[in-house]
Parts: C-alpha cells; structure tokens; sequence
C-alpha cells in the first residue's frame, strides 16, 4: 500500500472528497451508537474539526475505548462528502492509530469548569481549547501583519536590547538583571552595592521600552521599528497589565505629531481589517461564544475616522459629565494622568469612536517628549480604544538639546548615563516622532477577550510566572 501523506484538518476541510488521506490531531469528543462513532479531530490549524466516522465492525473495539477526549491520534480513511449537518467532509475511518492516550479522570480540560480563570491555572494544556486556539492564532496573524505593515512602508525591523542600563519611562519599574550572589552582595566603601563587580559592572535591567535606542536607529536608517517583549515591575493586578508584554515600537525620523497619528491610525486600522480578513472563522467564533458586538466593533473602528483632541479638551468634557452626575472611581482635574474609566468615557460614551488624545502636561509624561510653546504641556499622543483604554502611547520627541538636557535635570535623572541618546541631538539633531503599541492590548480588542492574561500563552503577573 502506498503511504498517504499527512493533511492538516484546516486542508481537508477545504478538499474534494474521494481520496484516501491521513489526519492527525487530537479527540475533542467521541459519541455515537452500536453500529457508528464519530471523532471530531482537531489539529490546531482550524478552529473547526473534523469528523471521522467509524464503523464499528471495522475498528476493534480495544482500540475504540482508548479513543477518548484530549486523545492523540492518526486516522487512515477515505475523505468523503458528509451527510450530516456542519461540515462538507467527513473521513471514513479504514485505520486508526494511537499516538497517545489521555486518562479521562485526570485530564485537566475534561472538567465541567471550563471558566477563564480555572483555565488560567492549567495554562500549560488551555492552548488545545477552541477558545485559546483561536487567540493564539489570532495572535500569530497579528504578528506578521504588523511585520507585512513595516516591511511594506520600507521600515527597518531593529532589534533593541532585552538587558539595559537606562529606565526609559523613567517610572522606576524595572526588574534588576544580576549575577551577585543575593545573600552576599558586595558593598563598596560608602556602603553601597558594588555594581562593578556584577555581570556586566553596572547596575542592569530587563527594559521597559526599546524606544531609546529604536531613536539611535531612526535618526541613522530613517524608519524603524522594534517589537518584542517588555518588562514593567509594576504592581497593578489590572485586566489591562502585564508584568512581560509585547510592544510595537515604530519610530520615525520626520514625523511630526501629525504624521505620527496619521501612521498610528492607519496602523491600526490596517491591523483590524487584516483580522477581519485573514481570521475570520476564529474572530467569528469568539463573537458567536462570547461577545456579539465583538465583528461590529472590529468593522466599526476600521471603518472610522479617529476622533483628535487635546488633552484639555478631553478634561473639560469629563469635567461637564461629573457636574452632569456621571461618577468616577478616581477624580478629573487638569494635571491627573487620566484612568481607563475616564479614557473609556470618552471613547464609550462620549464620542462613540477612538479617540487620540494629545498634548498632555509634561509632568505626567517622560522626560523626551516635545514640549510645547505654553510651557505646561508636551506633544504626546495616546490612541484610547473602546473596552480597553490606552492602546498606543506615543509622541513627538524634543529635539532640542538644550531642552532635553534642561528637562532631564529638572526631573534628576542621570545625564551620564544618557550621553548616548544626547548625543542623537548633538550630531544632526532631527524632528522625530514615535510610538508604542502594547500588543497585547491589541489582541483584546481584536479578540474580544476581557483579561490580558488571556491573549499570551504564559501570563506574567504578580506573584504568577508558571512555566
Ligand atoms: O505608554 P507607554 O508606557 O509608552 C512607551 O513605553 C513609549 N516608550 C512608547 C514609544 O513612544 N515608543 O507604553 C506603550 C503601550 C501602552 O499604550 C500600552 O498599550 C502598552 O504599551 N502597555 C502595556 N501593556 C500591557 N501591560 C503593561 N503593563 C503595559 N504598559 C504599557
Ligand atoms: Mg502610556
């Protein structure tokens, strides 16, 4: 007999019957009568499965138990039109081999509890559910989209360093990065920590943004952007925070702050569409499980045009809805860094789109953002999304050297320790712009999903790293 190829459900699902084939997956569910079973098989290439009919006369009975849910098994038969409703193909099972086994009683996803959060602890086997299968490659379209994107404008894809010696936000919360012995660690005279004995002879971190040094990189190739993880040590047990993320970085040698929303908004969209037009069966799946507005929000914000406004004026309006008696968690006052209850406000119920906000007061935003001509706000922009908030953050950079110096002193960081980037406006100093894009934040609003820890495999939060 000749050897039949392996075909992945996703291809069977969309070929002619009539053929012999051979599909490998695992058992979702086994049902049927005396005579009849029927397997549906998945294999992780489809949101959909598919059916293989077994006749029982035909398949010896051993080999039919051991065929239960979360079994991994390798089907010979003929691909055939299917009588049934739900799916044009079925196989008719000729031979059925069993790679592995799945004992019933201890499989973690054969629980009735099939709840987000009983998920999240049995993370290391949640990807073979229809829900996590559908996020997850989701996701993998995502990431080739904004490669596609990139690549398409001619940006150069910059690989910015993982361990760094400088706190981009400036917001203190990054994870230390050492090899000291932590029960003996090296004092120098005045009593201090000794970085000079550790690995790399200063004190390091996992970084929070690659966006320092994606500016080296766009001030010398013009167009670049970095996407990898990011790390923020900050406590915040929200649906919205992650404590190791993904971010987009793109940043551009002159932008202004107009061509920066232009880029971010057709960004964006560009990614939304790419959704509704590459994953749908999965995007259409999470809709029809969980969230019906989920297709008409994705076709809604491709579709519309951003609505811009400073930050002023967004304070203004939440200002009108608190004397209106709409209440907020956290009081709105000109100066307050705006919480998702307020951004979601705006974008929710106030405008009914996304909304990019800018010019921001330079004292809640970082020591490199352009500083406008009244001396209280900076040239920042943040794209807030419906369900989720704060999307993108980004900004015209300063450009000035004596302006950035001024401000990085005004906020007592260490200049030493940013000659490098100082030195991007001492040499051919240029306009620029650039922004960040949280990915997994996208993810929850193209899948509809309500918890960040639900759109990443492996969930870093506090007091979590499993795996
Ligand atoms: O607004 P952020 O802090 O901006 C920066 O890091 C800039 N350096 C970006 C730039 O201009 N190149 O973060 C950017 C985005 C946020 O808008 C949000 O989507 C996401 O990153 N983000 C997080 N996502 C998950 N968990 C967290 N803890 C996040 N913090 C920020
Ligand atoms: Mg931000």
């Amino acid at each position: 007999m000749e050897t039949i190829i392996r075909t992945k459900v996703k291809d069977l699902l969309k070929s002619q019957p009539g053929n012999d084939v051979l599909a490998k997956g695992w058992v979702r569910t086994k049902r049927g009568n005396k005579e009849v079973a029927f397997i549906a098989l998945n294999d992780g290439s489809t949101i959909n499965n598919i059916q293989i009919v077994v006749d029982k006369t035909k398949v010896d009975a051993d080999t039919l138990a051991k065929i239960t849910t979360g079994a991994c098994i390798g089907v010979t038969g003929t691909l055939v039109e299917s009588l049934g409703g739900g799916q044009a193909v079925e196989i008719q099972a000729k031979e059925i081999e069993i790679y592995g086994v799945c004992d019933p009683m201890r499989y973690p996803l054969q629980k009735k509890d099939t709840s987000f959060e009983y998920l999240r602890t049995v993370a290391h086997m949640r990807m073979r559910t229809n829900t996590f299968g559908a996020v997850l490659r989701i996701r993998n379209h995502m990431a080739n989209a904004i490669h596609q994107y990139f690549y398409n404008k001619g940006f150069v894809y910059l690989n910015t360093p993982l361990i760094t010696a400088s706190d981009c936000e400036g917001a203190g919360q990054m994870f230390q990065v050492t090899t000291m012995d932590l029960n003996n660690i090296p004092k120098n005279k005045k009593g201090q920590v000794d970085f000079t004995q550790d690995f790399f002879g200063k004190q390091t971190s996992l970084t929070v943004s690659g966006q320092l040094e994606g500016e080296l990189g766009a001030t010398a190739l013009g167009e670049i952007y970095t996407f990898g993880p990011t790390f923020r040590a900050e406590n915040s047990n929200t649906p919205r925070h992650l404590a190791e993320f993904w971010m987009i970085e793109p940043e551009m040698a002159f932008y202004d702050i107009k061509d920066n929303m232009d880029l971010a908004e057709d960004f964006i969209k560009y990614l939304v569409k790419y959704a509704l037009d590459n994953c749908y069966d999965d995007v259409k799946f999470l809709n029809d499980k969980y969230d019906d507005t989920l297709l008409e929000r994705l076709q809604g914000v491709s579709g519309t045009e951003f609505v811009r406004l400073p930050y002023t004026q967004g304070i203004e309006i939440l200002e009108e809805a608190v004397r209106n008696g709409v209440q907020f968690e956290y009081p709105v006052s000109w100066g307050v860094d705006l919480q998702s209850e307020h951004e979601r406000y705006l974008v929710e119920k106030h405008f009914g789109r996304p909304v990019i906000l800018t010019d921001y007061p330079k004292d809640i935003k970082a020591f490199y953002m352009k500083q406008n001509e009244d001396g209280k706000t900076v040239r920042a922009m943040d794209v807030l999304f419906p369900k989720i908030g704060e999307i993108i953050g980004g900004s015209e950079r300063e450009s000035s050297l004596e302006k950035l110096e001024t401000r990085i002193d005004e906020l007592q960081m260490s200049r030493k320790n940013l000659e490098w980037y100082i030195d991007t406006r001492r040499f051919g100093s240029c306009p620029h712009s650039g922004f960040g894009l949280g990915f997994e934040r996208l993810l929850l609003f193209v899948t509809g999903m309500t918890n960040i820890r639900d759109v990443i495999p492996f969930p870093r939060t506090p007091k979590n790293a499993e795996y």
